[in-house]
């Protein structure tokens, strides 16, 4: 067989939430593809179905029609594809980053990012050895010892980072990483995310409102009313 060498594939995926009358159609046959090491944006307005794609794309969101691949790997069409192990797929195959970071308050900054990888039979020895690393990458080695409450929201959102990191993902969603931070903070964190899609050749996929943050990405996809109107490549200017 031969693989499909797409880290991401959406084939006309719509989302419907409820039913009847108060049914919502979120996201309207919705086409993308997403290469390894590509670094992808989704702008939209608010409600247009920015999240909805991205949700549906990490597998906690069951899209109502159309197909998904991850790797390749058919795991929805016309719904979850049924023999799929959507949790294992999820833990190695994907990284999230959503803007509330969402860290362990009673685990260090370092526990954070280790728990990440021994819920994957990585051993603690090989965790605390990643986790150093990739915290020292994030300029915070000098925090890994701090628990989420002493931490600022760049740091805890670097964190957040190290972990989404942790097992090498094909594919990283990143949800308005940069909402909670200063422009300052904001560019750091999108070019770190710049420099592991090439490190790692991951692909990555962020939502933004924030035109200013998406400077050096591959390709921007606009959302509007559930739909992706357009999409351009960048750099070539
Ligand atoms: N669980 C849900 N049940 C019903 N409707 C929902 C649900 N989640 C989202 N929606 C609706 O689907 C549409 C798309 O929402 P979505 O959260 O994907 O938008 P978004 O582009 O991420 O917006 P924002 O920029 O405000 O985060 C909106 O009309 C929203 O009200
Ligand atoms: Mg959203």
């Amino acid at each position: 067989m031969v693989k499909n060498s797409c880290a991401v594939e959406v084939k006309n995926l719509t989302k419907i939430y409820g039913k009847g009358d108060t049914a919502v159609t979120a996201l309207k046959n919705a086409s993308l593809k997403v290469m390894p090491g590509e670094l992808v944006a989704i702008l939209g307005p608010s409600g247009s179905g920015k999240s909805t794609l991205l949700t549906c794309i990490g597998l906690i969101n069951e899209p109502t029609h159309g197909a998904l691949l991850i790797d390749g790997v058919v795991v929805a069409d016309e719904g979850w594809l049924t023999g799929i192990d959507l949790k294992q797929m999820r833990r190695e195959k994907l990284g999230f980053i959503f803007q509330a970071h969402n860290l362990i308050p009673f685990l260090t900054a370092q526990e954070n990012v280790m728990v990440a990888m021994e819920i994957n039979g990585v051993t603690r020895s090989c965790a605390k050895k990643r986790s150093s690393q990739l915290l020292e990458l994030l300029n915070l080695g000098h925090r890994a010892a701090h628990y989420p409450t002493s931490l600022s929201g760049g740091e805890s959102q670097r964190v957040a980072i190290a972990r989404a990191l942790a097992n090498y993902p094909k594919v990283i969603l990143a949800d308005e990483p940069t909402a909670a931070l200063d422009t300052e903070n904001g560019k750091n964190v999108m070019n770190l995310l710049k420099k592991l899609a090439v490190e790692n050749n991951s692909a990555i996929m962020v939502v933004t409102h924030d035109q200013r943050m998406v400077e050096g990405f591959d390709r921007i996809y606009h959302v509007s009313d559930g739909r992706i109107v357009g999409d351009s490549e960048l750099g070539e200017e």
